[in-house]
């Protein structure tokens, strides 16, 4: 009844977190300040629940466009980035879908569910990306589709943007750029895009999480032909509204981004102060650390209440190493002080 590849996958595993100090998915720390709650409630009022949600959602993506200076048919929206991955990966020609290792599991997995082969790249050492050996792997494996997430999770990093550019001007294929962490980087690929290029964004880390809204910028013939094996009515209503209210007060979010920013300097400074920690570079809203003992220091942080995020069992490059999403002050003081604790 069920495929024998699909028996085969584990199901993604989201930890119990009730009660905990939850360091482990990159979600903003901070709530909605009270004012804005109480006008965001008053106009979800205002949602006609028994009508289907509007399909086409031309005002909204002209708004989301216009933050980049392009136009509604430019942009796609999705239940969340991954359900945009889902999409150009049903989309896309058939072949392998390539990315750098480690990243994001979603474009891997997707691909199985999908039946398309996967091939990736190794990072160097540093987390760094060679453009030379990933396009001749693309090209060796015939890859129709890449995926580079700019930032990359779980290593934090930016890759040059000299690697960057040269990826998406020589791959044949479709280049996606993952722009999860923009609100936590300094630079945007958005003049990269061309027919083959496209810019993958999500509203999860800038504090919208729980209303599942991902966007996808591009080429408007582009856009038109991956709108395609879009599901009717993917947004549903409420996500709509708030959207359309929270983008009219984004200027709030990308202050607690900015607020998130500095808690990570402040926290990196107190990692780097404590013995046997690595600390890698980070434009995204968490850290990666290597630390001897990975697995048991992820178990009695759970003791004390802190879920972070084990990378360890995936081994190669994370091979001690944990990442650490950064939360608010209260939050990373306790963090710090267990690992001090932990570690001394
Ligand atoms: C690089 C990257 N892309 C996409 C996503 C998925 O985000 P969303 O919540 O929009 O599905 C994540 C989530 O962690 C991510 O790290």
């Amino acid at each position: 009844m069920i495929r024998k590849d699909i028996k085969a996958l584990g199901a993604y595993h989201v930890p119990d977190s009730s009660g905990m100090i939850k360091l482990d998915a990159m979600e903003n720390p901070f709530p909605l300040p009270g004012d804005l709650k109480r006008s965001w409630k008053a106009k979800l009022g205002e949602v006609e629940l028994n009508r289907y949600p509007d399909a086409d959602m031309h005002d909204l993506r002209a708004k989301i466009a216009a933050r980049d200076g392009l136009s509604a048919d430019q942009v796609l929206l999705g239940n969340g980035s991954d359900e945009i991955i889902q999409m150009l990966l049903l989309a896309a020609d058939p072949g392998a879908c390539a990315s750098p290792a480690p990243t994001f599991v979603m474009y891997d997995l997707i691909s199985r569910w999908l039946k398309r082969p996967v091939t990736t790249v190794p990072l160097e050492a540093d987390f760094s990306l060679d453009a030379k050996k990933f396009l001749q792997l693309c090209s060796r494996e015939k890859a129709t589709i890449a995926f580079l997430a700019c930032p990359n999770n779980p290593t934090g990093n930016m890759w040059s943007e000299a690697t960057i550019r040269e990826i998406a001007t020589n791959f044949r294929g479709m280049v996606i750029i993952d722009e999860a962490y923009l609100p936590f980087a300094d630079r945007t690929h958005t003049k990269l895009i061309a027919p083959n290029v496209l810019i993958l964004r999500t509203y999860s880390k800038v504090g919208w999480a729980g209303l599942r809204l991902g966007y996808l910028l591009g080429d408007a013939k582009t856009i038109a032909e991956l709108n395609k094996v879009r599901l009717p009515y993917n947004i549903n209503s409420l996500t709509q509204a708030s959207a359309d209210f929270f983008l009219d007060h984004f200027d709030v979010f990308e202050k607690q981004a900015k607020d998130i920013c500095l808690e990570r300097s402040r926290v990196m400074d107190a990692l780097m102060a404590i013995d046997g920690i690595e600390i890698f570079p980070s434009q995204a809203n968490f850290l990666l650390i290597r630390v001897k003992g990975a697995d048991s220091i992820f178990e009695q942080l759970k003791e004390k209440n802190i879920l972070i995020k084990n990378m360890n069992p995936q081994g190669g490059l994370l091979k001690e190493c944990l990442r650490i999403t950064i939360g608010n002050k209260d939050e990373n003081g306790a963090l710090l002080l267990a690992l001090k604790e932990i570690l001394t």
